[in-house]
């Protein structure tokens, strides 16, 4: 009888003869398969669980059979008396080689897994946390061989886990003896970045959790995450309460400008908010805020400075020079984060001084680099941030759009809730609208409509049912394409009516009166005229007249009709199967950060890679502005647009330019 024995394992098909009597934890790590291990082979972690495969493997010339495994020993009935262990699962760590045998590694297994990502996002997270935990026993003191307590847990996770040289927090330092002594020479360590330990608890220790954040003017969100899986256990969201400082960015940097010193006030206000957030996901979780031991951080330059407790008064005029682009790896103390007292914080790299750490995160979940097409990524708020590129050169720039995207500046505008206007469709003939509520899935003109909105009622339109308006009233004629409501057509219908010395149409008339004027057509125009206008200069930077793929990210971006949006001219024509929705992919970003640190350092490269355009220094942002201002274009071709939709004639553009051109002066003049 042989004394070896042929083992695969698979996925991966590594195959290797091992003498019987060989650990198959051992094995597999012989053979670089990547199993998982908090506790160094002890059978206490449970997490290198594999199963047999059992059968014939003709292809491979051998029967894997169970009796070629020792049998469950006191080991693994210790550990299935803790928590069962699923029929067929084994301790790798635990289970003798007695034969030749197939093994499967399950996907839970794997150190180096993949997370499963949403349909709409662009690549798929593997796991490689930061943040690690390792069991570790201890050699006890002895008199005759002095070495320190510190010096005994560096030799052990050294031996045991090969992580050498490693630096330690003091406060561990200061804990460390007393946990020895708990644990009985047994403890868990958290290693940050195969550099630092971070963290000691006596005993198996096996929480380890992370936290995503997405520090938005507006919102924040955070997002949860179990290191050792990937997985999301929690996800919350508060509104900032910067917004009593002012609305939007620009506002709250000029509170700081008026107010010296304040700026404390808003770096306390968001990092309570944090906290506040950090708390309640992992009282959703069923944790304590104490088991974070990570945390990693998007937000635009402001949010970012703000975050870091910078005075961000730099990036309220020209040159809008940032204090620092590089990224930050700190304790998440040192942010007054109340997370486990060594838990580290890593806040992505800003771009420029108006393309923040979102659009880093952006580009970290989207990744145009390793992409041939040609794609253009936009995420739309108070400004836009728009990146163009693809494996050979990546671009970006930040462009003045305004919030009437997001309902702002529109007379009957008003965020997405129950109530708000969604979609809208108009009859080409009759030029009837109908339209959808959110809250309601009937359309306005089907029975049953009015009661199932009498609770909600019909209270404004949001950002995506004005963009669905405006595109409608354009293919039905009513807008043209220099933006002017039509009033020859108030003779049709009488929605159409004068309002003052131009025109408006009346979408729903009710206890809330729905109506478009042409100062909301004039806001949006100005605002896609903005969006365009920075896809454009991108676009000649580069040095081409069409892309190929665009995402829009952000809520407004999960929200729109891309075709409605292609139609008013927000974008450039595109094959309208390459314009897709990615998500909160600056979220997406951060939580790419939080569980791969090699994503880490690809960003920050990448981000040094990224050439950046200052829309309010380029001559040419002008022109294209008022290029931009017609729907959907001045000049630029939709050929792959007028393949779906039927466009209303060319037409001259009679007021476009004088108008678009000097509010165009105007708005980049609020930036230069
Ligand atoms: Fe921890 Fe096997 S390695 S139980």
């Amino acid at each position: 009888m042989a004394d070896d024995a042929l083992v695969i394992f698979m996925p991966a098909g590594r195959r290797g003869r091992f003498p019987l009597g060989t650990p198959l934890l051992q094995a597999a790590r012989s053979l670089g398969v990547d199993i998982d291990s908090v506790c160094g082979g002890r059978g206490i972690c449970g997490r290198c669980q594999v199963s047999l495969a059992e059968g014939e493997f003709a292809k491979h010339g051998i029967v894997s059979l169970s009796a070629n495994l020792s049998a469950l020993g006191e080991v693994e009935e210790r550990y299935a008396r803790r928590k069962p262990l699923a029929a067929g699962r084994r301790l790798s760590c635990s289970t003798l080689i007695l034969g030749d045998v197939v093994i499967d590694v399950p996907e839970e297994s794997q150190v180096h897994r993949q997370v499963v990502r949403k349909a709409v996002e662009a690549v798929t997270i593997e796991l490689d946390a930061a943040v690690r935990l390792h069991y570790v026993e201890v050699r006890e003191p002895d008199m005759h061989a002095p070495a320190s307590d510190l010096r005994r847990l560096m030799e052990a996770l050294e031996c045991e886990w090969g992580l050498a040289g490693l630096a330690c927090d003091l406060d561990i330092v200061q804990s460390l003896q007393a946990a020895l002594r708990q644990g009985e020479w047994k403890v868990t360590v958290a290693v940050h970045d195969e550099s630092t330990i971070i963290a000691v608890w006596p005993g198996f220790h096996e929480k380890a959790y992370g936290v995503a954040v997405d520090v938005g003017s507006t919102t924040i969100a955070a997002h949860l995450c179990d290191l050792s899986s990937g997985e999301v256990v929690a996800s919350v969201g508060r509104m900032n309460p910067q917004i009593r400082f002012g609305e939007d960015l620009m506002s709250r940097v000029s509170y700081i400008m008026m107010n010296p010193g304040s700026e404390g006030e808003l770096t306390a206000a968001v990092r309570g908010a944090i906290n506040e957030l950090a708390a309640e996901a992992a009282a959703a979780a069923g944790i304590t805020a104490a088991d974070i031991l990570d945390a990693s951080f998007v937000g635009n330059p402001v949010m970012h400075h703000l975050l870091l407790g910078i005075n961000p008064v730099e990036l309220g005029g020209a040159p809008f020079a940032l204090a620092t682009d590089s990224a930050t790896t700190l304790r998440a103390r040192d942010l007054g984060l109340a997370l486990h007292p060594g838990a580290r914080a890593f806040i992505l790299p800003c771009v420029a001084g108006h393309v923040g750490a979102d659009t880093a995160g952006v580009i970290l979940a989207e990744r145009p680099d390793t992409s041939d097409k040609l794609t253009v990524l936009v995420d739309v708020g108070t400004n836009a941030e728009i990146v163009l590129g693809n494996r050979d050169r990546l671009l970006a720039c930040s462009s003045p759009t305004g919030p009437a995207f997001e309902g702002a500046q529109i007379s009957c505008g008003q965020r997405a809730a129950p109530g708000a206007v969604e979609r809208v469709r108009i009859d080409r003939e009759s030029l009837e609208p109908r339209f959808k509520v959110i809250g309601c899935a009937l359309w306005s003109d089907e029975p049953g409509f009015a009661a199932a909105t009498q609770r909600t009622g019909i209270t404004g339109i949001c950002g995506s049912g004005i963009i669905e308006a405006l595109a409608e009233m354009f293919l039905a004629g009513i807008i043209r394409r220099d933006g002017t409501i039509d009033g020859a057509l108030a003779a049709r219908n009488p929605r159409i009516h004068a309002d003052g010395p131009t025109f408006a149409y009346t979408l729903h008339a009710g206890a809330v009166t729905l109506r478009i004027t042409q100062n909301d057509v004039r806001a949006i125009q100005l605002a896609k005229a903005a969006l365009q206008a920075g896809i454009r200069l991108l676009m000649d930077r580069m040095g081409v007249a069409e892309v190929e793929r665009i995402r829009l990210a952000g809520a407004f971006g999960s929200h729109i009709d891309v075709k409605y949006a292609t139609v008013l001219g927000m974008l450039p024509d595109c094959d309208l199967a390459e314009v897709s929705s990615a998500g909160n992919a600056a979220g997406t970003g951060a939580r790419i950060a939080l569980l791969d640190r090699r994503a880490r350092r690809t960003i920050e490269s990448l981000v040094r890679r990224v050439e950046k355009v200052e829309t309010a220094v380029e001559p040419k942002f002008q022109a294209h502005f008022v290029e931009a201002m017609a729907i959907p274009h001045r000049t630029a071709p939709y050929p792959h647009l007028a393949r779906v939709v039927d466009l209303p004639a060319a037409e001259p553009a009679g007021e476009t330019r004088g108008r678009g051109g000097r509010r165009a002066r105007l708005r980049a003049g609020e930036r230069g």
